[in-house]
C-alpha cells in the first residue's frame, strides 16, 4: 500500500516492532540517533514540564547494564539458574542501540501525574516512529527490569518515576511478522448522544 516511506502516513502506517534479539549492525549513528532523541522530545505535554528522561546505553557500558541486571534479579529471586542467568545476560548485550526511557513526573506540579505520564507514552510513541523514519526497527520491551527499584535507581529514577520501557533499535535480521491490527470498528465508535 506504502512504497514511498517519505510521506508521514506511511510512516504511520507501516511502523512495526522487531524482536530485540533479532536486531543487529547498523544502528543509529550520532546524527540519527539525535534525530531520533529529538522528534521524541516534540510531544504534547501539558505545563511544558518535559516529564520524561532518555538514558542512551552506549556498547560500552552493556557489560555494565548486564551487571546491573544480574544483581537487581539476583535482589529479587531466591536462587537464580544459568537459564535465568543466561537470559538476563543476553537481554543486556541485545541490539546495536538502546535507550532507557523514563517517566519522570513532578509531582509538586499542578498538572495530574496522569497527564505527565500520558505525555511520556507520547514521547516514547515519537522515539519508535523515529527509528523507522531513520530506516531502523525498534522494540519496545518492558519485562521485570522496568519494574525494578534498583534498575530505575541506577537510570536516575527519582520519586514517581517509572521505566517507561527499554527501546532497542537497529537492523532486523529476519523478515518481520506482521501481527493483526484491531478491526477499527471494534474500537471506533460514533457517539450517541446525551
Ligand atoms: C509499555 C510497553 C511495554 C512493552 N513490553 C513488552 C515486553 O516486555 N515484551 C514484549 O514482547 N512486548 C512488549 N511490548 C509490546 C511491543 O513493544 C510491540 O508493540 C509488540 O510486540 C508488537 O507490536 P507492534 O509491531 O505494533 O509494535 C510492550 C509495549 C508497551 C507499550
Amino acid at each position: 500500500m506504502f512504497n514511498d516511506l517519505s510521506s508521514p502516513a506511511a510512516l504511520m502506517a507501516t511502523r512495526r516492532s522487531g524482536k530485540a534479539r533479532d536486531l543487529t549492525a547498523p544502528g543509529p549513528d550520532a546524527a540519527q540517533l539525535e534525530r531520533i532523541l529529538t522528534a521524541a522530545t516534540r510531544v504534547p505535554d501539558h505545563g511544558k514540564l518535559a516529564p520524561w528522561r532518555f538514558v542512551v546505553v552506549p556498547q560500552d557500558k552493556r557489560a555494565d547494564f548486564a551487571r546491573l541486571l544480574q544483581d537487581a534479579y539476583a535482589a529479587r529471586a531466591e536462587t537464580v539458574g544459568r537459564l535465568a542467568q543466561e537470559a538476563v545476560e543476553q537481554f543486556a548485550y541485545q541490539a546495536p542501540c538502546l535507550i532507557v526511557a523514563l517517566s519522570t513526573p513532578a509531582h509538586a506540579s499542578h498538572i495530574p501525574i496522569w497527564e505527565q505520564e500520558l505525555s511520556a507514552g507520547a514521547a516514547c510513541q515519537n522515539l519508535a516512529i523515529a527509528a523507522h523514519a531513520e530506516g531502523f526497527v525498534a522494540n519496545w520491551l518492558s519485562g521485570w527490569a522496568a519494574y525494578s527499584d534498583k534498575v530505575l535507581a541506577a537510570f536516575g529514577g527519582g520519586r514517581d518515576a517509572r521505566i517507561a520501557g527499554f527501546f532497542f533499535i537497529g537492523t532486523p535480521s529476519r523478515e518481520l511478522d506482521e501481527r493483526p491490527r484491531p478491526a477499527l470498528d471494534a474500537v471506533v465508535t460514533e457517539w450517541q448522544g446525551y
